[in-house]
């Protein structure tokens, strides 16, 4: 092919969503040259021997809190990525919930600023879609998001819950951009009530958190959110699916032609009610782990494509934030970016689910539904380097003390688990080499906004909308655009 490529990984087992086959595979200016047997590949400036190693895409973990700019005790970009890093997560999407929040074309670019100089993965920002941030909609998507958020639920940072009319309003301008909207969809005001009548009752027990937020929360919001995407036309994602219940309104929009798709977290597949005593506050997370028998509909669902792919909302806090006796005052989640690979391979190995599923859940099915495929996802020949390599029978024991992110309290401190990430790259450039971060790759991440392509956006009702509701009836198109 008359190039020199700057590394041939050989000798390891690849694997796609399809197949796991042998093949080496060549790297020019962190992109993809070649994939095929030894024999094929260029000459080479480096090789790297992967001998009885799995090589895969590097995993896309759409919902991280990295805190930065605003709690830097708990997170910030450098410490979030290389937590990622050793994670063999290649590309995050940040959340909104910092300080600022993102939700205005300023805090956008400050948070772009912060995040390329630190970040050692890739990155996607997510903008917030609020009551007040409803208007900065076209600046957010020209500022270069990757989607919106939008919190029909509280939670930390207690950004407000937009009413259920500004959600309409909300999704009737983000439709025509087809940016997804990704949403927390817990319905705020029976939390609230429930919550307030506990703590007057004198409830501070963990198990109190849960009961404020039974299932019926998702419920609710799920189908009230796939309503208004359907009448919309907007995209939608539900984040960290916890209940079997909330996966029947989920399943009926799907079947209905919605596009709306789902994640799950490894705290809702692989901890219960069970675990509440032993973790106390560690445990307590939005939405709640739930009980044992909301598992195996998960794993059920992740099987069958109802839930499209895992993410871990990632939400790192302080040891003293976790560990308060009342329940109310301890922060809710903890870091997962690091431990969710070793988690799900776990189960890979003991056979629940194939290694080609799981690249699936956790790089190929993230990178479509954003419009990133095949540039990431992917390692085939155009596609960006970004590649965990993993020892799929290591055999270690997860160590909150050894993580990379500076929230070093998680509910899998001391698990066992059976598989590793050994080497993490990112567009080529190692940075994550023999369990060892590669310092110099601070700053080397990059916003991948640019290389999103939607597909065509398909906006309904919009004679409907409130912007066409408040034109003078003269302005008013009277055809019926609905799709
Ligand atoms: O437990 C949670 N913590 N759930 C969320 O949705 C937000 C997150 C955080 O930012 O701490
Ligand atoms: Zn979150």
């Amino acid at each position: 092919m008359g190039i020199t490529a700057d590394l041939v990984i050989h000798g390891g087992l690849l694997v796609t969503a399809d197949a796991v086959i042998a093949a080496s595979v060549a790297v020019k200016d962190g992109i993809v040259r070649a994939v095929g047997a030894a024999e094929t590949m260029p000459p080479t400036r480096e090789s790297l021997d992967a001998s009885g190693m799995h090589i895969l895409p590097g995993a896309i973990d759409v919902h991280v809190h990295f805190r930065d700019p605003g709690y830097p005790h708990k997170e910030d970009w450098q410490s979030g990525t290389a937590a990622a890093a050793f994670g063999g997560v290649t590309t995050v999407f940040d959340m909104p919930n910092t300080i600022p929040p993102t939700g205005t074309a300023e805090a956008l670019a400050a948070k772009h600023r912060i995040a390329s100089a630190k970040a050692h993965v890739d990155f996607g920002l997510y903008g917030l879609l609020g009551d007040d941030t409803i208007e900065h909609v076209p600046a957010l998507v020209g500022g270069g998001i990757i989607g919106f958020k939008l919190y029909m639920g509280n939670t930390f940072g207690k950004i407000p819950t937009p009413s259920t009319g500004a959600m309409l309003e909300a999704f009737e301008v983000v439709a025509p951009t087809g940016k997804r909207i990704s949403l927390h969809a817990e319905t705020n005001s029976i939390m609230e009530r429930r919550e307030s009548r506990m703590r007057a009752a004198g409830r501070t027990d963990p198990l109190a958190h849960l009961a404020a937020r039974p299932a019926v929360v998702a419920i609710e919001a799920v189908s009230r959110a796939a309503a208004i995407a359907e009448w919309t036309g907007a995209r939608i994602h539900i984040l960290h699916i916890s209940s079997a219940e909330e996966l029947r309104p989920l399943r009926d929009a799907k079947a209905r032609g919605v596009d709306i798709t789902g994640e799950t977290c490894p705290q809702y597949l692989f901890l219960s009610t069970d675990d509440y005593d032993r973790l106390t506050g560690i445990i307590r997370v939005n939405p709640p782990v739930r009980e044992p028998r909301n598992q195996e509909p998960l794993w059920a669902a992740l099987a069958d494509n109802t839930i499209d792919l895992v993410a871990t909302d990632h939400a790192p806090h302080a040891i003293d934030e976790k560990t308060r006796n009342d329940i109310w005052t301890v922060d809710c989640g903890f870091p997962g970016v690091e431990s969710q690979m070793p988690l799900m391979l776990t189960e890979v190995n003991a056979g629940r689910a194939s290694i080609c599923d799981y690249v699936r859940w956790s790089a190929v099915n993230p990178a479509k539904v954003w419009g990133l495929y095949p540039r990431k996802g992917a390692i085939a020949p155009g596609s960006d380097v970004d590649i965990a390599i993993i020892d799929l029978g290591r055999k270690w024991v997860l160590d909150d003390a050894k993580l990379q992110s500076r929230s070093r309290i998680t509910p899998w401190n001391g698990r066992k688990v059976v598989g590793q990430p050994v080497h993490t790259l990112v567009r080529g450039r190692f940075v994550m080499r023999d369990r060892a971060l590669i310092a110099e790759t601070r700053g080397w991440g990059r916003s991948i906004h640019s290389i999103q392509a939607m597909p065509e956006p398909k906006p309904r009702n919009i004679d409907q909308s409130m912007s066409r509701i408040l034109q003078s009836p003269s302005a008013r198109s009277p055809v019926n655009e609905t799709a």
